[in-house]
């Protein structure tokens, strides 16, 4: 995946709001998982399951779709309309780091859900397994991120968490 996006003053609303709605999804998909891998060992075993698991199980499906066409909206709208440049006052190792993150965070974004669905309607055991392997780097990967985006804001100084909060801030 190419890194370069255009410059652009500051980000989009519709950047600010793609990041914050998949912040959600993705606390939704933290609550809901164990209810989609009972479903999902309960269908793959023809074993009845409950109202509850079944609606929750549905929740990860959808809340998961979701997270799979925000990433790629949030995709297009930075690669046709740009995204602020990385702050001045960062060394540039650091920028290099948040450019990998935000990389393998979308990949993650993308990949994941990709294989859930592939595990789910096409009943791909292995997809499911693949599927699961990629949680935990999402996590760190995450923590990485906000560590990240904190040490910006109150070690470098740098301003940037106001801008992922107020569009158009450069
Ligand atoms: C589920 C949790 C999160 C995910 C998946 C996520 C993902 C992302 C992604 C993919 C970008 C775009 C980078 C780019 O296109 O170049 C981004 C930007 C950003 N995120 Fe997050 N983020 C999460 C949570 C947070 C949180 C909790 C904070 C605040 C503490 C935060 C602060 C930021 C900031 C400040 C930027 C803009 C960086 C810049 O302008 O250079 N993120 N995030
Ligand atoms: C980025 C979005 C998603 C995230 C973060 C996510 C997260 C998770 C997590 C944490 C688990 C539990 C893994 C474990 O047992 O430790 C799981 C299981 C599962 N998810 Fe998702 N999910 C997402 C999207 C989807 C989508 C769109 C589907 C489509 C149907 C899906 C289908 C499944 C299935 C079938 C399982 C059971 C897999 C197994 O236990 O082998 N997920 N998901």
């Amino acid at each position: 995946m190419s890194l370069s996006a255009p410059r652009s003053q500051g980000w989009s609303t519709l950047s600010v709001v793609l990041h914050w709605t998949i912040v959600l999804l993705i606390i939704i998909q933290f609550i809901d998982h164990e209810w989609m891998s009972e479903m999902w060992r309960a269908t793959r075993r023809a074993t009845p399951i409950d109202a509850t698991t079944e609606t929750w199980g549905w929740v990860h499906i959808i809340a998961g779709t979701l997270v799979l066409v925000a990433a790629l909206v949030r995709l297009w709208d930075r690669f046709s309309h740009g995204r602020p440049p990385y702050p001045e006052g960062e060394p540039s190792w650091a920028s290099w780091i948040a450019k990998v993150t935000h990389a393998l965070i979308y990949a993650i974004l993308i990949l994941m859900p990709i294989a859930g669905l592939v595990a789910w309607f096409g009943g791909i055991g292995a997809a499911g397994g693949i599927h699961e392997l990629m949680w935990t780097p999402l996590l760190v990967l995450i923590a990485l991120h906000v560590v990240g985006a904190l040490t910006h804001q109150f070690w470098f100084k740098t301003g940037v968490l106001k801008r992922i909060f107020v569009p158009g801030t450069v």
